[in-house]
């Protein structure tokens, strides 16, 4: 078993990161790590748990330390759930004291040298962790995932980029609650309500997903140069986010073409059965009421990303649209990063 920590460990990804490792057959929790408020007690003491399974006994009488690489002791991987600007400091450290570390936060994912990578689309930029440990004269490496709604974007966008020539891509969100972490979002601001905007979330959309498509040279990445434009909003869900996905090709196509492309699209993870890989990364469902947060969500264990309503526009022939979506703290966020991790163990 391979020894791992979480940074973060009491917030939404966290708690996401300790329910998916619970079991995991080549992962073994040993250290947790949050705030000053939460260090020197107990896991089950520090954490406001919000999942619907149990804590794991495992994890339960684990003491919380403060997020300080001196303190976590005899761990190889750390999965990090730390806000971005705690990430910025902090993750450099532990990657200096020699630990792989798997993050979800943002504050690394556009650095040159660290790959920012979802397996199913771009493993080949891990070819940077190399680089990056040359040229910053670490031992261990910083590994990162994009953003919850980029992730589920990009996997319904590779299909169909590798095979069709796009000319534009324009998004429209509707993202859960749980996206903002657990005091992220008041009650009283969202229900009954809707909220049309989320601080630099349009940004991260639009610069992930170019660069994750982009081109990589065996050093640097070019980014994808399609036109990409997003509008993002808050709605009352508390897991899962829905995107309205409308585009426009440089090429005639088939409808049928692309529905068959996205239900057979497999990768790398499919193909080396890891242990948290969908067996199907898009499902794509027939009926004109579905894909549903609340039905949706949790397909191949909340792995998947669930596409429907896919369909031409009679005024603009070359045009498709779909809704999708994935969840945004599993396939969004921790699933992304143990995924990351369970690739690098099995190929690196
Ligand atoms: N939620 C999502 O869907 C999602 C998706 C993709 C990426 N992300 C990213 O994942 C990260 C975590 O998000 P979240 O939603 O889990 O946030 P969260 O619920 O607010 O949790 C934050 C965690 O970080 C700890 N923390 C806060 N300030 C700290 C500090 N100064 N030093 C050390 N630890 C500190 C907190 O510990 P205490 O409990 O002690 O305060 C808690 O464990 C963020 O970077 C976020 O952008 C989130």
């Amino acid at each position: 078993m391979v020894n791992v920590g979480i940074l973060g460990a009491t917030g939404m990804v966290g708690q996401r990161f300790i329910q998916l490792l619970e079991n995991h057959p080549k992962f073994e929790i040993k250290a947790l790590t949050a705030s000053q408020r939460s260090a020197g007690k107990k896991y089950q003491d520090a954490v406001t748990w919000h999942l619907d399974t149990p804590i794991p006994e495992s994890v339960e009488d684990i003491v919380v330390v403060d997020t300080d690489p001196g303190l976590v002791k005899d761990v190889e991987i750390v999965f990090s759930a730390l806000p971005a600007s705690n990430a910025a400091v902090v993750e450099p450290k532990f990657a200096e004291a020699g630990m792989k570390v798997a993050s979800n936060a943002s504050a690394m994912r556009m650095e040159p040298d660290v790959p920012l990578v979802i397996p199913e689309v771009n493993p080949e930029h891990l070819d940077l962790i190399e680089i990056q440990q040359k040229r910053r004269g670490w031992d261990g490496f910083i590994v990162t995932n994009p953003n919850c709604s980029t992730i589920a974007l990009v996997l319904t966008l590779k299909p169909i980029y590798d095979q069709y020539d796009v000319n534009r891509v324009y998004v429209s969100t509707m993202q859960a609650v749980s996206g903002a972490g657990y005091n992220g979002v008041p009650s009283m601001a969202i229900l009954d309500n809707m909220v049309p905007f989320i601080g630099e979330e349009e940004e991260k959309m639009e610069e992930e997903t170019l660069y994750l498509l982009g081109d990589f040279d065996g050093e640097t990445v070019e980014p994808a140069s399609f036109g990409l434009s997003t509008s993002c909003h808050r709605v009352p869900v508390v897991d899962g986010h829905t995107e309205a996905v409308f585009m426009e090709m440089d090429e005639d196509f088939e409808l049928e073409d692309i529905k068959k492309s996205m239900q057979e699209f497999q990768a790398i993870p499919q193909k080396l059965d890891l242990f948290s890989a969908p067996k199907n990364p898009i499902i794509v469902r027939e009926e004109d009421n579905r894909p549903q947060p609340r039905m949706d969500r949790m397909r191949e264990k909340g792995m998947a990303v669930t596409v429907g309503r896919l369909r031409q526009d009679a005024s603009f022939p070359r045009s498709l649209k779909y809704v999708l979506l994935g969840h945004n703290t599993i396939r969004g966020a921790a699933g992304a990063s143990i995924l990351n991790a369970e690739l690098i163990a099995e190929i690196m």
